[in-house]
Parts: structure tokens; sequence; C-alpha cells
């Protein structure tokens, strides 16, 4: 089941990766900058799900030349972005390779910092991750993730409405799809705690990140660039062109005079400690 369900993660992010943050919507880039804020200079930091590098780019710039990043992630597609974007940037000190959170290829103790931004609600087994992630930091070391928190009661109605737009044209979910969806999932401290047990220092910083879409058209491509792509994906392709038509003219309606729209992500910056 959870070697499915990583195929599954795996082929989706694949599909996205071309699109990855390409879409004219700064949404990872932003939020990478911020969890990088942890990397020191002359450290090794591991990027567990480092998808395009939005994250991996601004550590390996913190780290300077004496430290090194090293970013693993399930989708090849997005290694190969990646590592196509290291090259392009000349960037020496990084590098992406193929990885999966359950197993990290490293040996025990060779992180100073691991950095994980939006990915480990992703994972099937959260734990396994934890305790993979704590097996390869060194004592001492410190862990950085990105998550989405718990929705404002404010922006409950609009997401409503906006997931509402989408509904008449996704198939009734199967009787099997009764858990949490992975944005569910470690949605509150506690949560977060039961996860890094084994981890001292545990402290939140919740941030509320805005989203600009210039245009409503901006917001359908990025819901194909990345996990929301598994919605999309199940939309069947000949009610594709309405419900586009449906979705974009429904953001329209809500869009601001400048035909701008701007949607708020609730995310939770954790950092922890090895013991
Ligand atoms: C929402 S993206 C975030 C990517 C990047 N951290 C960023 O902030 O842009 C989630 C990423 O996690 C990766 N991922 C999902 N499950 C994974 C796993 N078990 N091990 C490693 N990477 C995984 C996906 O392939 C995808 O690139």
């Amino acid at each position: 089941m959870s070697e499915e369900a990583k195929a599954y993660v795996a082929g989706i992010f694949d599909r996205a990766a071309g699109d990855y943050e390409q879409v004219g919507v700064d949404f990872f880039g932003p939020v990478g900058a911020r969890l990088a804020l942890h990397a020191q200079p002359g450290e090794r930091v591991l990027d567990v799900g480092c998808g395009r590098g939005a994250s991996l780019f601004p550590a390996a710039e913190r780290v300077g030349p004496t430290g090194f990043v090293h970013g693993v992630d399930l989708a090849p597609g997005m290694v190969r972005e990646a590592g196509a974007e290291l090259e392009r940037r000349g960037v020496t000190n990084a590098r992406v390779t193929l990885g999966d959170a359950e197993s990290l290829d490293f040996p025990d103790e060779s992180f100073d910092a691991v950095q994980s931004g939006l990915v480990i609600f992703f994972v099937p087994d959260m734990p396994q991750a934890a305790r993979e992630i704590a097996r390869v930091l060194r004592p001492g070391g410190r862990l950085a993730l990105a998550t989405f928190a718990e929705d404002r009661e404010e922006d409950q109605t609009l997401q409503a409405t906006l997931r509402n737009l989408l509904t008449p044209y996704l198939p009734p979910p199967p009787p099997t799809a009764n858990g949490p969806t992975p944005a569910e999932r470690l949605r509150t401290p506690e949560s977060l705690h039961t996860l890094l047990k084994d981890f001292t220092t545990i402290e939140f910083a919740d941030h509320l990140q805005r989203i600009l879409f210039p245009t409503p058209d901006h917001y359908w491509s990025w819901l194909w660039s990345a996990g929301m792509r598994a919605m999309m994906e199940s939309i069947p392709t000949p009610a594709l062109p309405e419900a586009k038509h449906t979705f974009t003219e429904g953001v329209r309606s809500l869009a601001a005079p400048d035909g701008t729209f701007t949607f708020t992500m609730p995310l939770r910056f954790t950092t922890a400690t090895r013991p």
C-alpha cells in the first residue's frame, strides 16, 4: 500500500515537474526562502522532497562555499529539473538525487540540518520519515519543516466557493478514499508534536502566505503544476473545457478590479532539534 501510494505521488509530481513554479504564480519560492533561513554558513544540509529547489537554492546560498546542500526527491522529473537549474545557475555547493524520505540513502549523523518544505504529509509512513531524518542528523542537528496550518474561519467560505466550482466535474471519491487528504495531515501543533516525539525544542511560527494570481487562467494552470494536480487529473478529459470555463469565470467574478485574484494560505514553520 505504501509503495503504491508513493508511486502515485511520484507520478503526480513527475507530470507536474515541467510546470512546477513556472506558471507565473509565486508560492513555493517565498515559502522555500523562508524555510531556508535556518541554514548557517558552512553547514551540511539535506533538503527532503526538494522539488525544483525552492528551498535548496536559498539554503545553498546561505551555507556558502564551505557548506553543502543535498536535495532528494521521489519524482524523477523534479530531480531532472532541479539538476538542470543547478547547472544553469552554476551552483557547485549543492546536488540533487532521486530519494525517498522513508529510506534516506545517507550514513547516520551525516547532516547538520534537514529541511523539508510542504512534503512530509505526502509521505505514507510519516513516522518512518521522521525516524530517518533523526538518523541522518548529527546530535544537536536541526530540522526545519514547512506544513499547512489550520484554515482561518474567514478563508473557509472562499475556499468552499472555489471548491464548489470544480465539484460538479470531479468523480465521487472511491470508497477507499476516506482518509485525510495530504493537505489535511499534520495540520495541528499536536500532530507535529506527535510526529516529532524524538526531537526536542520544537517551535512553531505560523505565517499567512499570500498567493497572487495575475489572471484566473494563472490559477487554473497553477492547479495543474503541483499537488492539486491529483484532483485535476481526476476530471474526465471531455469535461475539461467546461470545467476550465466554469472555474475561471467563477474566479473572475471574485477578482479585484484589476483582474487579479489573491488567496491566503496558512503555513506553519516548525523547527526542532535532534537530541
Ligand atoms: C509540494 S512539493 C514541494 C517541493 C519543494 N520542497 C518546494 O518547496 O518547492 C512536494 C515534493 O515532495 C516530493 N515527495 C513526495 N513524497 C516524497 C517522498 N516520500 N520522498 C521524497 N520526496 C517526496 C514530491 O515529489 C514533490 O517534489
